[in-house]
């Protein structure tokens, strides 16, 4: 196994939720019912699978792996101030949940949450294509089998301590049925 492969396979998972969030912000623009509840689920997602799973195998391992030949440096910059952008766009998210929360859902917390989740979902998309051609590059032309291999047992033996991966994405599954993401 390779951790590219894996990183590959945690973006299939990333477009599924990417899908979520479109309809969520297309349920919400159309004064569909979400309810609050499902948002906080979304939040989750972002804050424990995206970056706290997901970006954390790139920015912690896979990338300064990479670094470490001095080779696609600039690629690499890009992919890192897009993450940074993606957690702004979270905080701002749990900043209009909770307005949500104690105001009730008017129009005045469904708008920005509206508004953050399209703006998450159009840097999903670009982000994902970007980095899968960093992917491609950094696996064909840098990283040793031993060092996929490497890398790949660090991925799985974070996650084997917590069962947390398996909850996120039961949360994923969830989320998929409800009536607004039909
Ligand atoms: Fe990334
Ligand atoms: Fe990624």
């Amino acid at each position: 196994m390779s951790a590219t492969e894996e990183l590959r396979r945690d973006h299939i998972q990333v477009r599924r939720f990417d899908s979520i969030v479109t309809k969520c912000y297309t349920a919400l623009y159309g004064g569909g019912d979400v309810p609050l509840g499902d948002v906080e689920k979304i939040a989750r997602v972002m804050e424990e699978f995206l970056d706290a799973v997901h970006y954390s195998r790139e920015e912690d391992s896979y990338f300064p792996c990479v670094a470490s030949y001095d080779h696609l440096r600039r690629e690499m910059h890009v992919l890192l101030v897009e993450h940074e952008f993606s957690r702004r766009v979270a905080v701002q998210l749990r900043r209009y949940m909770r307005r949500w929360k104690e105001e009730g859902s008017d129009l005045n917390a469904r708008e920005p949450i509206a508004r953050y989740m399209r703006a998450y979902s159009v840097y999903i998309s670009d982000h994902l294509s970007k980095e899968e051609d960093f992917f491609d590059r950094a696996e064909a032309e840098i990283l040793s089998k031993e060092e996929e291999y490497e890398m790949y047992e660090q991925f799985r033996s974070v996650v084997a301590t917590s069962k947390k991966l398996d909850d996120l994405m039961g949360d994923i599954d969830y989320l998929e049925s409800q009536p607004w993401a039909a």
